[in-house]
């Protein structure tokens, strides 16, 4: 009798899945990653909170805080960038961190994005798969998916590293966090938007992988984290 109970229910919740299409599910699951995120903003300082799209306050100002913060502007850096469309911020990282040994290294399909997003569609943020243009020769760029494309052996172990996450999809998010595992002890990032994918992609990587994630600065839109630093460092390889 129980079986069937279980049998039933399976069946009328696959029903009610056909019903409601996946992505709106999804939404459910990352409001609840962001009710359940609290406690990892705690020590964290927010730098700033808009109801307006602004983009220095929102983007620029967090930034600026975390390069200053931790003194990076003169030190040797690896920068990689997953997600980098027109270069906006591939390049204002590039004119704020000095060193002339500085590699930066941007990754993206430049044909947009590899699967629908939210509302948007697949081949959104295209740039018809041209570069972003710039002199700065320690800038280079990856054409590709990054799943096809991204090999570990790109990164110096013994360089500090700054990874900037701005793929906006879940799948693109959890693979660069998955791979960077496989051979980084720690890093520091910046997370563009630290709320939907990107937040469900780093809340699942943490049941995966035991680490410490300290985040430094966020600042919010419309009431939710977007921009957020900080640094991951690796604990043990499972959780206890
Ligand atoms: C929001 S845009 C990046 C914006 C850029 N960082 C800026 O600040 O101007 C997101 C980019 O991620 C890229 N992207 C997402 N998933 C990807 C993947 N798996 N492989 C390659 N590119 C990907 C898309 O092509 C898109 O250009």
């Amino acid at each position: 009798m129980k079986n069937y109970f279980y049998y039933l229910r399976t069946i009328l919740f696959k029903f009610i899945f056909h019903l409601m299409p996946i992505k709106y599910l999804y939404a459910v699951i990352d409001i609840l990653a962001i009710k359940e995120s609290k406690n990892l903003f705690v020590g964290s300082t927010q730098i700033s909170n808009n109801l307006k799209w602004d983009k220095k306050k929102i983007r620029f100002d967090v930034w600026d805080k975390f390069i200053s913060e931790e003194n990076f502007t003169n030190q040797q850096i690896q920068f990689l960038e997953f997600g980098v469309y027109k270069g906006e911020s591939i390049k204002y990282f590039a004119k704020k961190l000095l060193n002339k040994d500085n590699i930066f290294i941007g990754y993206d399909t430049f044909v947009g994005l590899p699967t629908d997003w939210q509302s948007a569609k697949k081949g959104m943020f295209s740039t018809d798969g041209k570069f972003p243009e710039t002199d700065d020769k320690r800038i280079s760029f990856v054409k590709g998916i990054f799943q096809k494309t991204f090999n570990n052996s790109i990164i110096d172990k013994n360089i500090k590293t700054i990874i900037h996450f701005d793929a906006d999809l879940y799948s693109s998010t959890l693979f660069i966090l998955f791979k960077l595992h496989e051979i980084l002890d720690e890093y520091y990032f910046i997370f563009d938007e630290l709320e939907g994918e990107e937040l469900r992609a780093l809340k699942d990587y943490m049941k995966v992988y035991d680490i410490d994630l300290k985040i430094s600065y966020y600042s919010k839109f419309n009431g939710l984290i977007t921009v957020a630093t900080g640094k991951i460092k690796k604990k043990n390889i499972f959780p206890q």
